[in-house]
């Protein structure tokens, strides 16, 4: 078996299972309780909240640890609105969101709101100069992704920041598939509101946060006990919260080595597609994006024919592209970089490496494509 979707997901790490387990079995009590049990899990959370607010360079008090990425972009999109709607009903985000974005913008709009969708380039980015021409007095909220889950695009985040922070709109980013990836620093990058989640960085799935700056009162969407600072009621799930910090205290040990040997198994993949003769071409920009997704433009056979070929010989990729019903959509993102009829969309796969990924395995995969060219061209 060899595992290429690592954008999907990440198969978790042994020291985090070794903490979940640890905590699952020692560390019971509620972390709310007074007595010794209670403060000891209570210690654990604490101090996995002082972890994941390093990682992104912000305050402990400012994270609300949440079930992942969805919950976080919903609630900071939703939740936004809720609590400035008297101020301004007019919100910007791009078309090559994840639906975790674009649904809950799609959910506004039913509600009222207005929403400008900002095209991207073939490059699958938006500029800084899009976001100030659309930016409207009665604009309430920016939500641009930080790096595209299906082309592995950096959109320039800090220089998008620095034309929000002159507007009272709020700034949001889903910073999903960058954290890990990048260098994060909230504050340098005027970030009023970041999601992300454990399961891309080795950690379990059902667990992420919500960075936001503490004196932007979002309205509780949880309600009940006191936890999350009163923002997210409910007991903390503190086996996960220690395996998330788990993950995040080795992403930011190994972050270098980590980007060299992607970088590495990138520039592998591709030169040996090359010395292979494997026609391709790649769909974002190779400059401007993290170094373990690609997306890739195979112009001798369809997508889900791809995708097959590929789980017959036990290797997982995916096609970029959202499985509804059991057939495929066309990806809305490669829509908006290339437009509808372009043929590449269907036609692209992709790729996305992990840590544990090696070259061997990359040697295998452009052989079985180079035999799929073979068969397939004409
Ligand atoms: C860019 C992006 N945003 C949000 C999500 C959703 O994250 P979660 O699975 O934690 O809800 C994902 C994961 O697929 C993602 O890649």
């Amino acid at each position: 078996m060899i595992y290429f979707d690592h954008a999907a997901t990440t198969p978790v790490d042994s020291d985090v299972r070794a903490a979940i387990t640890d905590t699952l079995e020692n560390v019971y009590g509620n972390p709310s309780s007074l007595y010794q049990k209670g403060r000891e899990a209570r210690q654990l959370v604490d101090e996995a909240r002082r972890i994941l607010a390093q990682s992104i360079q912000a305050k402990p008090a400012d994270l609300i640890i949440t079930s992942g990425a969805t919950e976080s972009n919903n609630t900071a999109i939703i939740g936004t609105a809720l609590a400035l709607k008297d101020k301004g009903r007019h919100l910007i985000t791009t078309a090559i969101e994840h639906h975790s974005v674009l649904y809950p913008m799609q959910y506004l709009e039913t509600l009222g709101f207005e929403v400008t969708y900002l095209p991207v380039d073939e490059t699958g980015r938006v500029t800084a100069r899009q976001v100030a021409e659309a930016l409207r007095p009665d604009t309430i909220l920016v939500s641009i992704i930080y790096v595209n889950n299906e082309v592995g695009s950096i959109n320039p985040i800090e220089e998008i920041g620095a034309v929000v922070a002159d507007h009272s709109a709020y700034f949001h980013t889903d910073a999903v598939q960058a954290y890990g990836a990048l260098r994060i620093d909230v504050e340098a990058a005027h970030i009023d509101m970041l999601a992300t989640t454990a399961h891309k960085i080795n950690g379990p799935k059902g667990i992420g946060f919500l960075y936001r700056r503490n004196e932007l009162h979002l309205p509780n969407y949880l309600h009940g006990g006191t936890q999350e600072n009163d923002h997210r009621a409910g007991t903390e799930n503190t086996a996960y919260i220690h395996g998330f910090a788990t993950a995040v205290r080795k992403m930011l040990q190994n972050r270098e080595a980590d980007d060299t040997h992607k970088k590495a198994l990138r520039g592998y993949f591709l030169s040996q597609l090359q010395e292979k003769n494997v026609a391709y071409s790649l769909n974002g920009d190779s400059g401007a994006s993290v170094p373990h997704i690609l997306n890739i433009w195979f112009p001798f056979l369809k997508s889900d024919k791809f995708l097959i070929q590929c789980d017959l010989k036990g290797i997982m990729i995916s096609a970029g592209s959202a499985c509804t019903a059991g057939s495929l959509e066309p990806s809305h993102v490669l829509t908006a970089m290339f437009g509808t009829e372009a043929t590449r969309i269907g036609e692209s796969v992709r790729i996305s490496f992990g840590a544990t990924n090696t070259l061997e395995e990359i040697a295998i995969f452009v052989e079985m494509i180079a035999s799929l060219q073979e068969k397939y061209i004409n």
